[in-house]
């Protein structure tokens, strides 16, 4: 029998290592107020995370219409409702706005909390295209102001301990990474899913987290390919990705809007598998199949089971308090989810939507809208 590593049985703590300090710390001795914009889907699943969390309240509620406004307040137990996403922000009592619009309002949002000098969680995708991110991200680093993308996997226990130990060579070489995330999405061409000035389709709705999966193992990758079939309004529905890497590793991703498909992942290395059932991006569970010989002729040994904090909520709880643990110590940029990765990721979606064809209206001006050099 070969070398076959199996999982260490004391892991050290998964303490993150604080950045430096740029903003003003939040007081530590009363909760954090959140401010939500929009009242949609994700609004509302952050808000019932949120309210799992001692040191986090959620002082106010910002939609388009005050009625929804009020609706979503009166639902979710919030103070204030404004009918206005600006009255939201300007709000002396909103430590940290949410913003939960489509990926297309992203970046006005962010400008609209910055103006009013408020820190951001703005879900993902950060922006439409790079230029767009990194304008934030300029902005943000110029202003000293925190803001990060709701790319809630990074903030995942189980992977976060995936990746300490993969990083620390306890697994073998990464060679392969496959992941998927889809479903069938049978809704009005009008949804944001589905229409293009909103940003529709399925890479930056979810190819975006099989991309980050990607990136947190293998890093940058030197090639990218790329195939989709798309809708009559011009977005991707069904996409496949291979990524290469300048080790020789690969990556095979894939997001459908069109099919039910697995939301795995799979890590392979050079002694062994890791394995992550549905739903990959908030696991709950983690294998490590160690491996040698001829897996056609030789039993492998049984998978072991990788264990960490269980998830708590649906999981927005590890981002929100991330999200925390950097404004109660004034850092403006949280290492578990770094601006720089998020804009690199974006390039690799503008790559994308290259090679399928996917273009929104915001491609023509973003150009014009980026920072010189
Ligand atoms: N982290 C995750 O797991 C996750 C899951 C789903 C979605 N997301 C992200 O969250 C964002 C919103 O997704 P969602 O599924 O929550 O969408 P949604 O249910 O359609 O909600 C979007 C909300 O944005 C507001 N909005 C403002 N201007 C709008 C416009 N012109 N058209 C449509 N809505 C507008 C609306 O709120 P008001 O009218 O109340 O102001 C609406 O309720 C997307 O960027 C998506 O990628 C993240």
């Amino acid at each position: 029998m070969g070398h076959m590593p199996s999982l260490p049985n004391d892991l050290p703590p998964l303490d993150v290592t604080p950045g430096p300090r740029r903003a003003e710390p939040l007081p530590a001795d009363r909760p954090v107020r959140w401010g939500i914009v929009s009242t949609g889907k994700i609004a509302t699943a952050f808000v019932k995370d949120l309210a799992l969390l001692d040191d986090c309240e959620v002082a106010a509620v910002g939609a388009r219409r005050q009625e929804s406004a009020d609706a979503f307040a009166a639902e979710h137990g919030i103070a204030r409702a404004y009918g206005d996403y600006r009255a939201l922000v300007a709000d002396p009592d909103v430590d940290v706005v949410y913003v939960g619009t489509p990926h297309s309002l992203h970046r006005e949002h962010v400008e609209l909390a910055f103006d009013a000098g408020k820190p951001v969680l703005c879900e993902k995708a950060l922006t439409l295209t790079a230029a767009d991110a990194q304008a934030l991200v300029d902005r943000a680093r110029a202003e000293n102001l925190f803001l990060m993308e709701a790319m809630w996997m990074r903030c995942q226990p189980l992977v976060r301990r995936l990746r300490q130990l993969v990083h620390a060579g306890a697994l073998g070489a990464v060679r392969q990474v496959r992941a998927d995330l889809g479903f069938v999405v049978d809704r009005p061409p009008t949804d944001r899913l589905l229409d293009p000035a909103l940003g529709g389709g399925a890479l930056l709705d979810m190819g975006i987290y099989p991309l980050t999966f990607a990136s947190l193992f293998l890093g940058e990758p030197a090639t990218v390919s790329a195939t989709a079939s798309l809708s009559e309004s011009g977005v991707d529905l069904n996409l496949a990705v291979g990524l290469g890497y300048e080790s020789g590793a690969v990556a095979a991703l894939t997001a459908s809007m069109t099919s039910w498909s697995p939301r795995s992942a799979s890590i392979a290395t050079d002694v062994g598998r890791i394995d992550l059932p549905a739903p990959f991006h908030h696991p709950t569970t983690v294998t490590w199949t160690p491996l040698v010989g001829d897996p056609d002729f030789d039993v492998p040994p049984a998978p072991r089971e990788l264990k960490d904090e269980a998830p708590l909520g649906v999981g927005y709880t590890h981002e929100a308090r991330e999200v925390v643990r950097c404004l109660r110590n004034g850092e403006t940029e949280s290492p578990l989810v770094p601006l720089d990765d998020t804009v690199a990721l974006m390039r690799q979606m503008d790559r994308i939507r290259e090679l399928v064809g996917v273009r929104y209206p915001a491609d023509a001006t973003a150009h014009d809208r980026a920072p010189a050099g």
